[in-house]
């Protein structure tokens, strides 16, 4: 099968790539813009695999991505391309509105007037919104509350729309928390793991309280592929790691796992409109055979020993533009704006 995966550079973008390259004979095109968290170093192991190709280009531009779908015949489209940080959407909410809901309508357009067979978009628990009790279903009403996941609500809306208006093979599948190797630093369990390492300070928002349910990224790549191959056309499947944490009990077990002292937790300035939790009904995926097989505790442990061992991969991050990045949001938390 000839798949274009989108934001293949990124986090789960480059598990992607790599899961359905060495599985079966698909080809895949990785199209990325390579912007701050796209990184070709994620993919070095497969950079020179006969069946793979990238080409640099950005989602929302409707000439490069009629030219890819076209001229590597693509069958089936898979959008990992996004904004996907909630802090960097309070400070900078139009890059998500581009990407995430632009660049998708873009894609989605494309795909469909080149025939495509099965267009999957990755979206996320975040669009159901904050759920204190209970579990979110695939058919509840969407309630995002940061331009991020409003965002991605939006590219979720438009994908619908082409299923009712168009009968375009499409599926969206919402993911929870995700972690594992190769996550841009500034996400909370690769924050943490990297300061813990250089014995700085954790800065846990608020009460530390918030929940989220933590899902490998192996688990994540498996839930899409799965979907991808078994799913229904017009409809969402949820995937969760059903692995419910408060996130200062995360914080500790980093730090255990670390053997560092418990001390280094801050407890900081909220996030604003910090959801409080996140939880996934996940019968329909696991209905269709899909269950998530990695045990929150043996994850996390490998996620750190990852960034234990592979310090030169993300030291060259925290050097550089992450740093500026950070400086600007806790400046802006100092301030009170924030
Ligand atoms: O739920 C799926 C979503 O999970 C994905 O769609 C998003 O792309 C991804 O960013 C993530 O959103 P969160 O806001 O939940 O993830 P984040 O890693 O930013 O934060 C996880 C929790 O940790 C959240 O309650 C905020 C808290 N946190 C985060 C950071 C970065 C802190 O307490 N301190 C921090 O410095």
């Amino acid at each position: 099968m000839r798949i274009l995966v989108t934001g293949g550079a990124g986090f789960i973008g480059s598990h992607l790539v790599r899961r359905l390259l060495t599985g079966g004979d698909n080809f895949v095109v990785n199209l990325d813009a390579l912007r701050y968290s796209g990184n070709l170093e994620n993919l070095t192991d497969v950079a020179g695999h006969s069946r793979y190709t990238f080409v640099l280009g950005d989602i929302c531009d409707a000439t490069t991505v009629e030219k890819v779908l076209k001229e590597h015949g693509v069958k089936v489209v898979i959008n990992c391309a996004a904004e996907t940080h909630v802090d960097r959407s309070i400070l900078d909410p139009n890059s998500f509105a581009r990407t995430d809901v632009v660049g998708t309508a873009v894609l989605l357009e494309e795909a469909r007037k080149a025939g495509v067979a099965r267009f999957l978009q990755v979206s996320t628990d975040e669009v159901y919104g904050s759920v204190e009790t209970g579990w979110s279903k695939e058919g509840d009403p969407l309630a995002p509350r940061s331009p991020y996941s409003a965002s991605k609500a939006g590219g979720d809306l438009l994908v619908r729309s082409y299923w009712t208006t168009y009968r375009f093979p499409v599926l969206i599948t919402r993911g929870s928390n995700t972690y594992g190797p190769n996550q841009y630093p500034e996400k909370f369990i690769p924050l943490f793991a990297t300061n813990a390492i250089d014995d700085q300070p954790l800065p846990l928002y608020g009460d530390g309280r918030h929940r989220r349910d933590w899902l490998s990224v192996f688990d994540h790549c498996r839930g899409i592929e799965h979907v991808l191959f078994h799913g229904e056309p017009g409809c969402v499947y949820n995937i969760g790691g059903g692995n419910e944490r408060e996130n200062i009990a995360v914080a500790e077990l980093i730090l255990k796992i670390l053997g560092k002292p418990m001390n280094l937790i801050r407890l900081v300035q909220d996030r604003p409109g910090h959801d409080r939790r996140y939880a996934l009904d996940c019968a329909r995926l696991q209905a269709l055979g899909w269950a998530p097989t990695v045990l929150f505790e043996d994850g996390l442990k490998e996620t750190v020993e990852w960034y234990r061992t592979n310090q030169t991969w993300w030291r060259k991050i925290t050097s550089g533009e992450f740093r500026t990045y950070y400086e600007r949001l806790y400046r802006q938390r100092l301030q009170g704006a924030g």
